[in-house]
């Protein structure tokens, strides 16, 4: 809309007034007290100096001065919007999750897409794993199923992430690259960890140059536990299922997207959800038992490894629709907090040593992130039903207990004790047996990191190998160190020869170094 000259006001040094009245509010202060003159600072005189009187000035420009929090530590890029999630069936066989009760009933959610190495103001189409983070506000209490769009992770044991991070973002030294994978001290982590090589053949694949947010899957990564009324648990992967399928762009038309558009991806969601055309999603499970995980040749503990869908296939059980944008990009997207360890009874963790890190991680670092231990009290985070416990104070406490209780037990009785634990509702942790020495090892069955690189590699069409070849000689050709390059093409030789013959040819590399030693053998075929 334009601004009809009849609102507009003059002042003495010819300065705009846009006025009051009718029915535009009146601007006030953050104390609430109307604002007469918002264009000039209370002075001396006209040419005289500022007043320190002036609390409209001080107070706007201390808020403005305070603007900033530190973005995420990784996935600082994303966008986010709401929508809902319903199942197509009640899973209560498999689980007493509220959520997947009820066939058809809603449940709100929030989304947040984000990429993981660059700066909040990275370009969208960096080559790079997707954050796909979901928020189940349901009947009790939020669920947030925090994925990518990859199915397998880079490492297995969390006491490796720093380390993953530092050497996929900027070097400390230059400060770049900002969002590229294509630099000496990520190849070199990687090529010094086998265990990554599996999720670096899915990296150089397509799936990290995504057409659009709306054709990307997503998947929860680790092996998570369901549990049904009666106790018994079942081990279970979760995917997401874009109803578009999925698109890619190619590199080339990445590396122009990049430069003409940085909001690629934002702005399709924007557009496609404004208009009205709602991407949908489907949730599919792979649920297997204890026995049958028993069976695979590598471990389901192991985040580096897919369950072969030939092994178990996905079965669909409902849909999740994006249809309504963020009203205030900071309030929502930049303040949603995720957190592995949000799970509602009904859901429950397995000893993945990647996910019980997550656990600590994820609230440790929105204590700093979100400036303190109330953050749930902001909209996006607070669940959508009634929180009663006794934690108090802090800063910004929003929601302190109310009356004159705050412990238990005591011995005000009915309301006046406030709330209690309930042994029906309560989240209740599935009793898996353990026992064993303390230790620091990896578990043998990790041990095997071609195998389903190789099946990953040989799954793909041939115009999708070529990407991936492509991609690995662009990445590696702007490493320097050329030992680094020779040690990733000696890990491809366990992958696929011709792949590894390939990414040397493109390099110009002198000499085919041997293949790297396997820790266990490669298995070429899926288990019967
Ligand atoms: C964000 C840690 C592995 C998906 C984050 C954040 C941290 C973190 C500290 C920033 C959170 C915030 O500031 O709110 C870790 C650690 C990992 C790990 C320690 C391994 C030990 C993974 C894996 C996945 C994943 C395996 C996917 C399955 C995400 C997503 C976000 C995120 C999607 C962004 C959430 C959002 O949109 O706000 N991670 N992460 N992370 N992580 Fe991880």
């Amino acid at each position: 809309a334009t601004i009809a000259d009849a609102e507009i006001h003059r002042g003495a040094g010819g300065e705009t007034h846009q006025l009051a009245g009718g029915e535009v509010p009146v601007l006030t202060t953050q104390q609430g007290i109307p604002v007469a003159d918002d264009q000039n600072t209370l002075r001396v005189g006209p040419r005289g100096p500022a007043l320190l009187e002036d609390f409209h000035f001080r107070e706007k420009m201390f808020h403005f001065d305070h603007e900033r929090i530190p973005e995420r530590v990784v996935h600082a890029r994303g966008v986010g919007a709401h929508g809902f999630f319903e199942p197509y069936e009640s899973l209560a066989e498999l689980t007493h999750a509220d959520l997947f009760q009820r066939k058809g009933e809603r449940t709100p959610v929030f989304l947040r897409f984000s990429t993981v190495a660059g700066n909040k103001g990275s370009p969208d189409l960096a080559r790079d794993v997707r954050g796909f983070a979901v928020k189940f506000y349901t009947q009790e209490g939020n669920w947030d199923l925090v994925g990518n769009n990859i199915p397998v992770f880079f490492i297995q044991d969390a006491i490796k992430f720093p380390d993953l991070i530092h050497a996929a973002k900027q070097e400390p030294d230059r400060g770049f690259p900002q969002a590229q994978t294509a630099h000496d001290n990520f190849w070199d982590f990687i090529s010094l960890s086998p265990e990554a090589m599996h999720m670096a053949l899915w990296i150089m694949s397509d799936r990290t140059i995504p057409r659009s947010l709306r054709f990307m899957e997503g998947f929860g990564v680790h092996t998570f536990r369901l549990v049904n009324a009666e106790g018994r648990a079942s081990f279970v992967k979760f995917h997401w299922k874009p109803k578009l399928g999925l698109q890619s762009v190619v590199w080339n038309e990445a590396v122009k997207l990049n430069g003409a558009d940085p909001d690629f991806h934002r702005r399709d969601l924007w557009d496609a959800i404004q208009s009205g055309d709602f991407p949908e999603w489907e949730l599919g499970l792979q649920v297997f038992d204890e026995d049958f995980a028993e069976k695979f040749p590598f471990d389901v503990l192991d985040a580096t490894k897919i369950i072969p869908e030939e092994l178990v296939p996905v079965r669909i059980v409902g849909r999740m629709v994006l249809d309504r944008m963020v009203d205030n990009f900071f309030a929502e997207t930049e303040q949603v907090a995720f957190c592995t360890q949000n799970i509602v009874p009904g859901i429950d963790f397995t000893n993945d040593p990647l996910l019980q890190g997550r656990n600590f991680s994820y609230l440790d670092t929105q204590l700093k992130r979100l400036g303190g231990p109330n953050f749930t009290h902001i909209p996006i985070n607070a669940p959508k039903v009634p929180v009663r416990n006794f934690q108090q104070d802090g800063h910004m406490a929003m929601r302190n207990p109310k009356g004159r209780v705050n412990y238990e037990p005591n011995s005000w009785g009915g309301a006046a004790g406030g709330p209690r634990e309930s042994r029906e509702r309560g989240f209740r942790t599935h009793p898996a047996q353990e026992s064993g020495a303390k230790l620091r090892i990896r578990p043998e069955l990790f041990a095997d990191h071609y195998s389903q690189a190789r099946q990953f590699y040989v799954s793909q069409t041939p115009v999708e190998r070529t990407h991936i070849k492509d991609a690995f000689v662009f990445e590696l050709s702007k490493v320097e160190t050329l030992s680094i390059r020779a040690r990733m093409v000696s890990h491809l030789r366990n992958v696929d020869e011709a792949l590894a013959w390939g990414v040397a040819e493109g390099l110009g590399l002198g000499d085919m170094p041997p293949a790297a030693e396997p820790a266990r053998p490669v298995v070429a075929d899926l288990p019967p």
